[in-house]
């Protein structure tokens, strides 16, 4: 069941259905012509707005006038998330002796990782340079500022990231009102500069209810209309916010509108609808964000992070997938799997109709647009070089997370260049 080598150095044959550029070129184009894509398992009554929102059935005219105004952008603009990777023989910038805040299951090179290959590689946007990331820049631009990464482990994972292309000039102080690492707050206090995770992987209010569930994963309560106040009453002092998730809404769930059962994603109970994380997924951003605009004074700028993509091959994360491959992949030689592709399209979705609606509120919305990006990087997670190989451990092989140094720091980059 392995890939044979031919797999390994030239990517996976062609079998395009919808190309990550065309969809990030067109990701507006795709909202008028949504509904003749003919996706597997496509049930476009899944995509209608969640009943509890009466402000969004306005939204699909304004939503046009916003496409225009930014494809009238992009014309003078580089795209920088279009492009291809390229061999850095300047990388890395940082490795896990001058970095510290390298977390135990990214820390590839300590685990044994045999190749260094995976993390000499930079982004070249196609009509223009992305500009190397300088520490000393970036914390002048930030001086007197605080950024916030809300979401699961990935935005952990980036927040890291930034830690260690900062450390170079300098180290923050641990600040955190308690030990937990999910609400950590890191203080440069030479620049005044404060950077906190504020863990939310769905974004909005949950509880697990039960950690078996019905397949051994867990069974969460999600509050579909209510944002997670773990962040939403944080970030009001907040300069930047940079919001992502996804993959936990795969997770067997209920969810509850005004606090009643209105169905849920593979909770395998006869007397409860399955509607699927299509529902969850989309009524979560669509929340966050509405939260986010109805705000009073808050003036921060918000960064969609969208999607990571997986890269499970040969099995899902729990029947033996792996991720083994040891270079990126062109644009030319790959396609979303259909729920990368979902998860992607929606939250670009959301967050170009609270974009528009954040321009009335004087709320600036950026989109990190980083998953065809990262679509192209098979080769940058842990796999088994995230724990030794003799730990008996549940962990499976890690193909969601990126090692650190690797191509995450990427993500880095465009902060600097979009911040610039
Ligand atoms: C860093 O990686 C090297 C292998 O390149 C490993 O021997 C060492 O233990 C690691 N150090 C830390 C602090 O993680
Ligand atoms: C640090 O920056 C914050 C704004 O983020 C400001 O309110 C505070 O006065 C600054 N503190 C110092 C010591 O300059
Ligand atoms: C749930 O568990 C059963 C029995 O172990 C298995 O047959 C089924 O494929 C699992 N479903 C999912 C979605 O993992
Ligand atoms: C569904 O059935 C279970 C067990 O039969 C019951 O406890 C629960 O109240 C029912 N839920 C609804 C929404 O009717
Ligand atoms: C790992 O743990 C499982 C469950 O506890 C056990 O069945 C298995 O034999 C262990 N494997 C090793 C290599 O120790």
């Amino acid at each position: 069941m392995k890939p044979s080598l031919d797999q390994f150095f030239f990517g996976r044959p062609i079998r395009t259905t919808l190309r990550p550029w065309t969809a990030i070129l067109f990701a507006s184009l795709l909202l008028l012509v949504l509904s003749f894509i003919p996706i597997k398992n496509f049930n476009p009554s899944l995509f209608l707005f969640p009943s509890y929102s009466s402000s969004s059935s306005s939204s699909s005219p304004s939503l046009e006038i916003n496409n225009k105004e930014r494809s009238k952008e992009s014309r003078i603009e580089c795209n920088i998330f279009k492009g291809e990777w390229v061999p850095d023989p300047e990388a890395p910038f940082y490795t896990n002796k001058t970095c510290w805040t390298i977390q135990e299951y990214q820390n590839c090179m300590k685990y044994g990782r045999p190749d260094t290959e995976f993390y000499r590689w930079r982004w070249k946007p196609e009509d223009c340079e992305l500009q190397r990331f300088d520490p000393a820049i970036f914390l002048e631009m930030v001086r007197e500022k605080s950024m916030a990464f809300v979401g699961d482990s990935l935005a952990r994972n980036h927040m890291q990231s930034l830690m260690c292309m900062l450390s170079k000039v300098a180290y923050p102080k641990d600040v955190s009102t308690n030990s937990d690492p999910n609400f950590q707050h890191m203080y440069y206090s030479e620049y005044n500069f404060t950077i906190s995770m504020l863990w939310s992987p769905f974004l909005i209010k949950a509880q697990q209810v039960d950690t078996e569930g019905p397949n051994g994963t867990g069974l969460w309560d999600l509050y579909l209309d209510e944002a997670d106040d773990h962040w939403l009453s944080e970030i009001k002092s907040y300069d930047y916010v940079i919001i992502s998730g996804g993959n936990w809404f795969t997770r067997p769930s209920k969810f509850f509108v005004e606090k009643k059962l209105i169905g849920c994603h593979y909770c395998l109970l006869n007397n409860v609808t399955d509607l699927t994380l299509r529902y969850s997924h989309r009524a979560a951003f669509k929340t966050a964000f509405s939260a986010i605009n109805s705000m009073a004074d808050f003036k921060g700028k918000v960064f969609l992070r969208t999607v990571s993509p997986t890269h499970y091959e040969n099995g899902e994360w729990n029947k033996g997938g792996d991720c083994v491959r040891r270079r990126p992949y062109l644009t030319s030689e790959v396609k979303f799997e259909w729920l990368d592709e979902e998860f992607y399209r929606v939250q670009v979705e959301e967050f170009l109709k609270a974009e528009m609606e954040g321009k009335n509120k004087g709320v600036e919305f950026r989109l990190m647009d980083t998953t065809g990006v990262m679509l192209l990087r098979p080769d940058g997670h842990p796999s088994r070089y995230g724990h030794w190989k003799h730990e008996n451990v549940t962990l499976h092989n890690d193909c969601v997370h990126w090692c650190l140094p690797g191509p995450i720091d990427t993500w880095t980059d465009f902060l600097f260049h979009m911040l610039s």
